[in-house]
């Protein structure tokens, strides 16, 4: 008897369709001895529907996926439509009406991918982000006063409970404890500057270091952390770091280990559901060209594996993906990959076996 996985594709603007069906061909490939079997449902939303009737994420469907096991997204963002709105009223909707408390990002360089880091090498580079996804200065709060005249004032709210900051924390004592690598967990804040959120961060991670004696931790600045991420990554195993700062850090992230081609990430809520995508956004310009790579799609499909706790199924797709990488691909930008979209993705699907 096979397991069943009720799936959620919001393939979404852009490349995202053309990105989606190839993580979806990933996944079909799996052979049957890994006993899983997967419903996708698709849901219409993005710039398009927004367009066409107003809406963002109606109630219907946001019930829906409540039901659902995962969700692999695509891509969300629309030429025609002002920067902001489809991010706020879908994107982040999403997030914080689901709670995808944790935003995963590992960052790893693959052998035969280029990164632009001198001298770095897959031994280097490896290491995950674990990113606050439901606080911080994204939780909205602040606002204008006297918008618009000489005296305006604008203040952007950043906030940060107790509970956000402790389970968000946790998890990245469970996550670096399971991944079994360096044992090693940073702690990236601002505690000379933010010193009211940054002392909160501090305080909490060193408490509940307490019930992880076996995990090693260090705290770094996040200017300086910019700085060691691309002159000495190979320090890093976990990094833990609220909202604003895990977005920035991850673009560096996704940069050394070979670009936006082959960056994945996941908005999880450890407790219900989760959401996986390729990071690289809509990328109108490459638009049904067949030229996008879906090689972080289809990693956005091996971490929905990963969470869903399928480990060998995971395994095989992480292993095609190296595999086309190393001995395919000639480089992961859009255009550049020597192969179009759905060749790379059938290179991959057919080394899952
Ligand atoms: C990301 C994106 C989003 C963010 C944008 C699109 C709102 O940059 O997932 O990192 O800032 O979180
Ligand atoms: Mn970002």
């Amino acid at each position: 008897m096979s397991k069943k996985y009720n799936i959620a594709l919001i393939p979404g603007d852009g490349t995202g369709p053309e990105v989606v069906a190839e993580g979806v061909k990933a996944l079909k490939a799996l052979p049957e001895r890994c006993g899983i079997d997967f419903q996708f449902r698709n849901f219409d939303l993005g710039g398009e529907r927004y367009l066409k009737d107003g809406t963002l994420l109606p109630d219907d469907i946001l019930n829906e996926l409540r039901t659902m096991d995962a969700i692999f997204l695509g891509a969300i963002g629309h030429p025609d439509v002002k920067p902001g709105i489809l991010e706020t009223g879908i994107l982040l909707n999403l997030r914080f009406a689901l709670d995808l408390y944790i935003n995963l990002r590992p960052v790893a360089l693959f052998s035969g991918v280029d990164s632009p880091l001198k001298d770095k090498g897959p031994e280097d580079i490896d290491f995950v982000v674990v990113r606050e996804n439901s606080e911080g200065v994204y939780a909205g709060g602040g606002g204008f006063f006297k918008k618009g005249t000489p005296d305006e004032i604008a203040v952007q709210e950043s906030i940060n409970t107790r509970k956000g900051v402790e389970r968000c924390i946790r998890y990245a004592f469970e996550y670096c404890r399971k991944r079994n690598k360096k044992k090693q967990l940073t702690l990236c804040a601002k505690t000379n500057v933010l010193v009211y959120e940054s002392d909160l961060w501090f305080r909490v991670f060193e408490e509940v270091h307490k019930d992880y004696p076996d995990i090693n931790t260090n705290y770094q600045h996040v200017d300086a952390l910019c700085m060691w991420m691309i002159k000495d990554p190979e320090q890093f195993d976990v990094i833990v770091t609220n909202n604003m700062f895990g977005d920035i850090i991850t673009d560096i992230g996704a940069v050394i280990q070979g670009g936006l081609g082959i960056a994945a990430g996941g908005n999880i809520n450890p407790e219900s559901i989760a959401m996986f995508e390729p990071i690289g956004g809509s990328a109108p310009k490459y638009t049904g060209l067949n030229k996008i790579n879906p090689i972080a799609a289809i990693l956005a499909a091996e971490m929905m594996l990963e969470y869903l706790g399928e480990k060998e199924a995971a395994q095989l797709i992480l292993n095609a993906v190296k595999k086309v990488v190393k001995d395919d691909l000639q480089g992961m930008g859009a255009g550049k990959m020597g192969y179009g979209t759905k060749e790379a993705g059938d290179l991959a699907a057919g080394y899952i076996t």
